[in-house]
């Protein structure tokens, strides 16, 4: 049987183990931010929050289409590689560390985005809604949120327990065990050149369309659209992702 730590996020977000901004992933996120401004129809100098910005793939496309942008995260090294990505870019972000269930935002943002599942990481649901309504803290009053997680519609009706992947320098064995709100999966990384073999396990509250929308709705966020990829695809439980567009009330 998987089990996580509570606080398993604490050690998975290294760069020693994962990061984010992978190859593929940073090519993919000018098209992922095209499309998430086009539902967000923000004016230039609109102040955006990308909560869990990670190494900022998308903050700096945000800023580099006007926008003012508040980059938020705990992890220190994925911070400094979004300083250094803004500044190579020659975009201006702030950028600001701390955990996403203690946001200390009233009323200053416009919209606010959290892409690429980054969310449903802890063991208690209250955490989740702690979060969602520190979001809607952070909203001025009509301000949009779009978020971008695996569809659980999808996990749930074709559930993989285990498969691998070949991710250029590493190969990625995954085992997943099914938990009754969520995943618990455990990766294995094992590096083709020294051989390195490096284990983590973590939890990932899974949400599909009708139990994101309750967790939004308990936090004041009333969702207006969804969608089941970035390329504005409609959601169904074949779509892998699961984009919804909501509103703070
Ligand atoms: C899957 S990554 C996605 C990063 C980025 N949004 C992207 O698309 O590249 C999840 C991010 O959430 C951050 N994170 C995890 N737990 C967190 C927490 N409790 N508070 C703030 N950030 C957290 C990690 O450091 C990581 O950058």
């Amino acid at each position: 049987m998987i089990k996580a730590a509570p606080e398993w996020h604490k050690s998975f977000f290294k760069n020693s183990f994962y990061n984010p901004a992978s190859e593929t992933a940073v090519a993919k996120a000018p098209a992922e931010a095209a499309f998430v401004l086009k539902q967000l129809k923000l004016k230039k100098g609109s102040a955006l929050l990308d909560l869990c910005c990670g190494p900022g793939r998308h903050a700096v496309e945000f800023a580099s289409r006007g926008l003012a942008v508040t980059g938020y995260d705990f992890s220190r090294e994925y911070l400094a590689e979004a300083a250094a990505r803004a500044q190579k870019k020659r975009v201006a972000l702030r950028l600001l560390r701390g955990d996403m269930r203690e946001l200390k935002f009233s009323g200053e943002f416009d919209a606010v985005v959290n892409m690429f599942t980054s969310f449903g990481y802890f063991p208690r649901l209250s955490d989740d809604i702690k979060t969602l309504k520190g979001i809607a803290r952070a909203l001025k009053p009509g301000g949009l949120f779009l978020i971008d997680v695996v569809n659980g519609d999808f996990i749930m009706s074709r559930f993989v327990p285990r498969d691998w992947h070949d991710l250029g320098d590493h190969y990625l064995l995954e085992t997943r065990e099914p938990d009754r709100d969520g995943i618990f999966n455990t990766w294995v990384k094992i590096d083709k050149r020294s051989g390195r073999i490096q284990e983590k396990t973590f939890f990932n509250r899974i949400y599909g369309r009708a139990t994101l929308t309750a967790a939004l709705r308990r936090a004041g966020l009333k969702p207006l659209k969804f969608w089941g990829g970035f390329r504005g695809e409609k959601l169904s439980d074949g779509s892998i992702r699961l984009i919804c567009l909501a509103k703070k009330l």
